[in-house]
């Protein structure tokens, strides 16, 4: 049975990070001169990953959700994803990615047991995509995209960071993406996570972005998966895909939060914002697989009750996501 915390949430749901490199850097996750790489050697082996997943799926864990970083940027990822799949117990194998690589792999990892992908994407105009990536190709992400919907997987959705005065100029050109294809368009608040001044007026607030939406269409709500994440999402009238509303910042959703998380280096951690001490490293080294599953079943114990990311705890807070896997 899937541990409950104290505050009586189900902790199901495992976002497994497998390394920390990016072969972009999004201005919202981390400088322009990237991040000090962790040492290989600090990076947990797919064997060490494999036995984590197993630990976490035996206390509970129903979906595991593969981050990075950019995973795709791991050699051997396919091999990697198709032994997961074979944990019994295990319910859904789900991946984010920026797309970059999408467009050679994408047949290979649904082949592996993936089931869905979620692709970031900022900007459909190729100069704002360049700016806001500082080193992406909008074209290959858009062939990685075509190169996921032919390859069958059972959702696709695209992450949108929105940001005043750089790409919310286009939020009703992604939501006429839906009106077709079955895309679920995902508009998400910009978190300050690098401590950036000014993010105020940066971040658009969802319901900023639904009263727009609605002006132009008229949408429906539409009820969440069990196992979904954060998302809110509504239905164009007679669109084939949804729009989705992530809102950490003006409306958090940590009271339905139930993940945790493990970073490439083996760090549990049962928040995106808390500090995560600790490590699963002695037990893989151990051999000790009832210690992993004990420490996993004690950090989703722990969760905080809500983020603390506006108050002045998090002052002195500032991490990237590629480092924790979003
Ligand atoms: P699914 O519902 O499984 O598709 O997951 P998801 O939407 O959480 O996954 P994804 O990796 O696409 O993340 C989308 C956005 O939600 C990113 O900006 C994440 O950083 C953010 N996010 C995911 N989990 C959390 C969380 O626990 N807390 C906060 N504040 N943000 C989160
Ligand atoms: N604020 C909001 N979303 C972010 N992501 C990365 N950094 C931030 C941030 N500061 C998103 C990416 C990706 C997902 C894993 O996290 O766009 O889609
Ligand atoms: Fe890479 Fe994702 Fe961070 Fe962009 S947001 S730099 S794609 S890890």
């Amino acid at each position: 049975m899937s541990p409950s915390d104290i505050y009586g949430r189900k902790i199901n749901y495992l976002r497994l990070s497998v390394t920390d490199r990016c072969n972009l850097r999004c201005t919202y996750c981390m400088p322009a001169s990237g991040i000090k790489k962790r040492a290989h050697s600090d990076i947990l082996s797919y064997e060490q990953l494999h036995r984590i997943a197993e630990a976490a799926v035996a206390i509970g864990v129903e979906k595991i959700r593969i981050t990075g970083g950019e995973p795709l940027v791991r050699k051997g990822m396919p091999g990697f994803l198709a032994g997961l799949k074979r944990i019994p117990g295990l319910k859904k194998l789900v991946l984010t990615t920026n797309g970059v690589f999408l467009g050679s792999m994408a047949g290979e990892l649904r082949d592996a047991g993936v089931e869905s992908v979620n692709i970031s994407l900022d900007s459909l105009r190729p100069e704002v995509f360049s700016r806001i990536t500082r080193r992406g190709d909008l074209s290959k992400v858009l062939e990685g995209i075509a190169a996921a919907e032919h390859a069958g997987f059972e959702h696709i959705k695209l992450n949108m960071v929105v940001m005043r005065g750089v790409n919310d100029a286009e939020v009703l050109d992604f939501a006429a993406l839906t009106l077709d294809r079955p895309l679920k368009v995902r508009f998400i608040e910009y978190m300050p996570t690098l401590k950036e001044r000014n993010w105020q007026s940066f971040m658009v607030p969802g319901d900023e972005l639904l009263s727009r939406l609605s002006k132009r269409y008229p949408l429906r709500k539409v009820t969440n998966d069990a196992l979904d994440g954060p998302a809110v999402y509504y239905r164009i009238d007679g669109a084939a895909g949804t729009l989705g509303f992530i809102t950490p910042m003006s409306s958090h959703f940590c009271q339905n939060c139930n993940r945790i998380r493990v970073t490439s280096s083996g760090t549990v951690k049962s928040c995106l914002f808390d500090d995560g001490k600790t490590s699963l490293k002695p037990y893989l080294e151990n051999g000790d697989d009832a210690g992993l599953r004990e420490t996993l079943r004690q950090v989703a114990g722990t969760k905080p009750h809500r983020h603390m990311f506006m108050s002045r705890e998090a002052d002195n807070h500032s991490f990237t996501m590629s480092q924790i896997g979003g």
